[in-house]
């Protein structure tokens, strides 16, 4: 019916278009040899019968040196006389196919993609689900913009180093400060960009199971410095820096998501950084790369070099006074398989003339790229996904699933229900009422979506937002987010005064905050306090004063949280093109926000007290520094990790359980550990803690079933969090670690009940000084739920028992 309205030139056109688009190309096909002159035949790395592995291996064994060199950076030549077609290994989807990265690019015919909300956004929705299904959204995208010649097979991304410092510029990209959740995120994010719908991606064989697209966990390891300058010293950036940890922040803190990474997410990609770990750059470590990436957690893939890393050795960090060969070779030996950019290309040749690896080094590294693009489907096609095209990006489920994640991600900081004023508002009553909408993001377009972005399929600005409940009146106030003076406030202080509400839109972007971008402090910039206290003060006669602050890292907004003007906060991240409508939907009660902060929010002065080069988690005591993180940290802060409110009220129950606790044999001639004691603790156990690695350990040998009940009078989800506190005085041990969450929603006056199965080696150990995973005797405590008032915490005992 609608086909025949369409007059038969365009009819044809659109025919044309899709035939020649719809037809996914890969290497191994017999026409596109034909069209190359070339038999397909005579190339066994195109024989279907063979295993995998032998065909990469032919593959390998067809190229001459000199070939095989122009195959290991992220633009591969190809070799022609092998019908090999080039292929550029650098595509990006931090948020959505991204064009970062030259293997992917957005024109008119393929104009956008969905730009989900910022990773510090999602990771703020704490559902494990959410995370799955962006990566599939994303995934389905990348593979239709690939068969339309528009991205490749191979994305870099997720970004899993964790948050150390509130300082660092990149924390907008990650899932936040707690190891724990940053796996979690990198695992179910990874399998969505990776995993084969219908297949089962955990069993057979994982060197060649299939792959949607190939993901790669980076920057590895131990880089959360891009640049900063502070204490009056010069910069110290990421090119140059040696970060200095110990085992113990390595194997608790660093490397822990890498490993989830790797062993639960089986990710087909490792990046390493360009900063050195304890004085070797991490692209020449073999012990991190091959030994602990591929031999001790059994990577399915390949290692590849953050872009320019090895050049970065030579010139940046004059390690060894290498020459670029020298370099090359340590990359190589430590088991670097690509590089980004020239330098494996142009120095690989020499390297082995003169003697520095073997050329066998190379071929391994290429079997290892090669293999990844054999389980993409590369070489045969993929019967999977080769009818995706322009209908299957952008599309409507999509963007909804971008505005549901931008909903699950906002966090409510504070609401004053106690007060005249407070949230939501009511949209009936609004509806032909005035709101003023002011601040330097008020129409915020690009700012939503961040760094590492693609074309976005549209923008829903908080202004439009906001203009589907009531009437706006917009003013910036701000020219921008440095708001360097007040020239501009009195239009703002005028629609303030006049509206019915006033949402005051303020907090950083990318100027402040980025890649190769480290702040100096973390307050609101310029301007920004002295305008949003005017504004507040000129609106709170009249009506609610809400402030929505976007930003990736904390912000010190002290003074907004005991600002009696101020009504409500709302942490909006960095939300996504269909951010604007979510921050509404929120204001105005449509959605019930559940969103809880994945980073502390510290006090201003917290940057004062410590140097962003300190890499320790645990307070320095000579040095006089703080800890870091909610779990070695507790000092002043704002909001706690966890923190986020709710339009309801939950309330926690414990499902009485019959084992609050597990007993574990030690072997004959294995030993307890001895652990450090802080002076007046109660008397340890005489068997302290044992080794985790001489342990029978069982998942699900824990079991906490938690009632959640809405006690409120909105439905909405609970976030609930569930972390353990090792037995009371053991030195050096975290404040508490988070170790499950679940988001549920419950119906207002309802019951949802939670069941957290878990495993007692990795859900109570702890990492000692030794760098030994132990799990320690005694009573350990369960908690259920964040610091009051949001939660209403409990807290469980549970007892470890150790038998020698
Ligand atoms: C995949 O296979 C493993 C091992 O056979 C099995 O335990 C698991 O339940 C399967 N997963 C799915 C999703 O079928
Ligand atoms: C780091 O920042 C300083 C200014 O503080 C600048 O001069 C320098 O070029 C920057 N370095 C890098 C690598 O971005
Ligand atoms: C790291 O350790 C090296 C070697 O001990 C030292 O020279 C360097 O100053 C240290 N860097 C930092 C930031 O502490
Ligand atoms: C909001 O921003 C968009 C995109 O930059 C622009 O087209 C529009 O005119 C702005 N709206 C107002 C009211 O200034
Ligand atoms: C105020 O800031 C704006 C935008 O940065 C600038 O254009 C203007 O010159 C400034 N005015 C004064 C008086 O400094």
């Amino acid at each position: 019916m609608a086909t025949s309205a369409i007059p038969y030139t365009l009819l044809l056109l659109l025919c044309l278009a899709s035939f020649k688009t719809s037809i996914a190309t890969h290497v191994c096909d017999p026409q596109r040899y034909q069209q190359l002159g070339l038999n397909m035949r005579n190339f066994p790395f195109c024989d279907i019968t063979k295993p995998y592995s032998e065909r990469v291996k032919s593959l390998v064994d067809s190229m001459v040196l000199s070939e095989k060199a122009a195959q290991l950076g992220n633009n591969a030549d190809g070799v022609p006389r092998l019908g090999l077609p080039s292929y550029n290994w650098w595509s990006e989807a931090l948020h959505g196919v991204s064009y970062v990265g030259s293997g992917s690019h957005f024109d008119s015919a393929v104009p956008g993609a969905t730009s989900f909300p910022l990773p510090i956004t999602t990771a703020a929705a704490f559902n494990e689900l959410l995370w799955l299904n962006i990566g599939q959204a994303i995934s389905t995208e990348a593979r239709a913009m690939n068969n339309l010649n528009h991205a490749g097979l191979t994305f870099w991304s997720p970004n899993i180093n964790v948050v150390r410092d509130p300082r660092w510029g990149r924390i907008l990209e990650t899932p936040g400060e707690d190891p724990y959740t940053v796996g979690r995120y990198a695992v179910n994010f990874v399998r969505g960009l990776q995993d084969v719908e219908g297949t089962n991606a955990t069993s057979g064989d994982l060197n060649t199971r299939p792959l949607k697209v190939s993901a790669c966990c980076k920057h590895y390891a131990a880089y959360d410095l891009d640049n900063w300058s502070s204490f009056g010293n010069l910069a110290v950036d990421r090119f140059h820096f040696s970060a200095n940890v110990t085992e113990q922040d390595m194997v608790e803190t660093f490397q822990k998501p890498f490993e989830m990474c790797v062993k639960d997410g089986d990710v087909s990609s490792v990046m390493c950084s360009y900063n050195n770990v304890n004085g070797i750059p991490a692209c020449a470590d073999t012990r991190l790369l091959k030994g602990t990436i591929r031999d001790e957690w059994n990577l399915h893939g390949y290692i590849v070099a953050d872009c320019d890393s090895v050049e970065t050795m030579v010139d940046d960090q004059k390690w060894l006074n290498d020459e670029p060969e020298n370099a090359v070779a340590q990359a190589m030996r430590a088991g670097l398989d690509l590089d980004c950019m020239t330098y494996y290309k142009n120095f690989l040749v020499n390297t082995v003339a003169k003697g520095l690896i073997k050329e066998r080094d190379m071929d391994n590294a290429l079997m290892n790229n090669y293999m990844v693009l054999m389980r993409l489907g590369y070489f045969d096609g993929s019967a999977n996904y080769e009818k995706l095209g322009n209908a299957d990006i952008c599309s409507k489920a999509h963007t909804d699933l971008a505005l549901d994640a931008a909903k699950q991600g906002i966090v409510l900081l504070k609401n004053r229900k106690t007060h005249d004023f407070f949230l939501p508002l009511d949209p009936q009553q609004f509806k032909n009422k005035q709101i003023a909408v002011v601040g330097p993001h008020a129409n915020a377009t690009t700012v939503m979506i961040g760094n590492y972005a693609g074309v976005p399929c549209r923008y829903v600005s908080p202004l439009q937002g906001l203009a589907t409940y009531a009437n706006v009146q917009y003013q910036t106030g701000c020219a921008d987010v440095m708001c360097k003076n007040d020239s501009l406030v009195w239009p703002a202080l005028r629609a303030a005064r006049d509206a019915d509400a006033t949402v005051i839109f303020v907090g950083i972007d990318l100027t402040v905050e980025h890649e190769g971008l480290d702040r100096e402090d973390i307050e609101l910039p310029g301007y920004q306090n002295q305008f949003i206290r005017q504004v507040a003060n000129a609106a709170t006669v009249k009506g609610p004063v809400v402030v929505v602050i976007f930003s990736g890292g904390p912000v010190n907004v002290a003074a907004l949280e005991t600002n009696p003007d101020i009504d409500a906060i709302i942490w909006a991240g960095y939300p996504g093109e269909e951010g604007g409508q979510a921050i509404a939907d929120v204001i105005f009660g449509v959605y019930n926000p559940a969103g809880r902060l994945p980073v502390t929010w510290y006090t201003g002065d917290y940057v004062w007290k410590l140097p962003m080069t300190s890499m320790q988690l645990r307070p320095d005591v000579n040095l006089g520094y703080p800890g870091r993180t909610y779990k070695f940290y507790n000092g002043p802060i704002i909001y706690p990790f966890g923190h986020g409110l709710s339009y309801t009220d939950f309330q926690y129950e414990l499902v009485s359980s019959a084992t609050m606790s597990v007993e574990k044999q030690l072997g004959l001639v294995q030993h307890c550990l001895t652990l450090n004691y802080i002076k007046g603790a109660p008397a340890p156990p005489p068997c302290n803690a044992a080794n985790v690695d001489d342990l029978e350990c069982l998942d699900g040998d824990m079991s906490i079933v938690i009632k959640v009940k809405n006690v409120g009078k909105m439905d909405g989800d609970n976030v609930v969090m569930l972390y353990s506190q090792a037995p009371q005085g053991i030195l050096g041990a975290p404040i508490k670690q988070l170790i499950g969450f679940q988001r549920v929603f419950v119906k207002a006056g309802g019951i949802a009940t939670v069941t957290f199965s878990l495993n007692s080696c990795k859900s109570l150990s702890i990492v000692t000084d030794t760098a030994y995973v132990a799990l320690p005797a005694g009573k350990h405590t369960i908690i259920v739920g964040t610091e009051a008032p949001e939660d209403t915490v409990i807290s469980i005992p549970f007892n470890v028992d150790i038998r020698k």
